[in-house]
């Protein structure tokens, strides 16, 4: 991998995703033990964060993998970078290429942008999470989260609940999870539950009770208002009655249930309070397992398997 981009996980082998876990797994067990790397494998590297979107966990986490692995960030701010002026994505990206930067971390609303940017460029190119399209670095925190939960994968069955249509969330987990035995569920309003999704791999469910009560890991996704013109959601009232996980929806589940979500949460539509604290919840631990994820995919990609 030293060298390549990290783009989608549609293109991942069962022996990457695993290797890129073990990888993960172990440097969760250093930064969890706040012991420190005997050496710091990415020191004299420079990498630059570019988020063209809102972003906590992620642009924080990147940041705090490549400072744990030893190496340097850029510190530019979109609005206040010559984009402004009329710069080019392309043009900034090269730019920082000229300045010897060893990576970027893209993040932007428009899908397939940093798959573009790798391919005019010859550092390689890490997606934050690109439109509606891919957030890879999201799905590997995960697949993390959900083995250390349930040790492996093969024969567990995950539904996705809410707005699939805008999720690049979903999309990146479900390429992962069919190349890892996982079985896929989806489920939300019609209008935000794409039927191309089938075609993809996942099982479009209408009865989302029965399907929580089977399903091993519950995955909510916020809305993404960003994303949509109105008229995709009725009410938000009506929403998370129909769509949310509440208390009585809880207590459907099995009790080795697990539940996820990205963040971040829109408490009172797509979960309650009580949802989000629910103590089979592992919404926190997710947030944690991605400076581990992101520290292997920066790994990986600088310094080699
Ligand atoms: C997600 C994203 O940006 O795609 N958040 C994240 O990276 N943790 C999901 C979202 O914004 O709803």
């Amino acid at each position: 991998m030293k060298g390549r981009s990290f783009l989608s996980t549609a293109n991942l082998s069962p022996a990457e995703l695993q290797q890129l876990l073990s990888l993960s797994q172990n440097y969760c067990d250093v930064n969890n033990n706040h012991r420190l790397l005997p050496h710091k494998l990415l020191r004299g590297k420079m990498i630059a964060p570019l988020f063209f979107e809102a972003s906590t966990r992620t642009k924080v986490s990147f940041e705090r993998a490549a400072r744990n692995l030893g190496a340097d960030l850029v510190d530019l701010q979109i609005g206040a970078s010559s984009i402004i002026k009329g710069e080019s994505v392309l043009e900034t990206a090269r730019t920082l290429q000229a300045m010897a930067i060893d990576a970027l971390v893209v993040r932007h609303a428009s899908s397939g942008l940093p798959a573009f940017l790798a391919d005019n460029l010859h550092i390689p190119v890490i997606n934050a999470g690109d439109g509606w399209h891919e957030h890879p670095t999201q799905a590997l925190l995960d697949l993390l989260t959900i083995s250390q939960e349930f040790g492996s994968f093969a024969g567990l069955n995950v539904l996705f609940l809410g707005d699939i249509r805008h999720s690049r969330v979903a999309r990146s987990n479900l390429f992962a999870m069919q190349t890892l035995g996982i079985k896929v569920r989806m489920a939300g309003p019609p209008t935000l539950v794409p039927p191309e999704m089938k075609a993809l791999g996942a099982e479009i469910v209408r009865d989302i009770d029965q399907a929580a009560a089977e399903a091993d890991v519950v995955y909510l996704l916020r809305i993404q208002w960003e994303r949509q013109q109105s008229g995709f959601v009725s009410s938000l009232s009506e929403y998370s009655k129909l769509y949310g996980m509440d208390e009585e929806r809880l207590a459907l589940l099995q009790s080795h249930a697990i539940l996820l979500h990205p963040g971040p949460a829109n408490v009172g539509v797509e979960l309650s309070a009580a949802a989000y604290a629910w103590p089979r919840s592992r919404i926190e631990a997710q947030v944690n397992n991605g400076v581990a994820a992101r520290m292997a995919v920066l790994h990986w990609l600088l310094a080699g398997d």
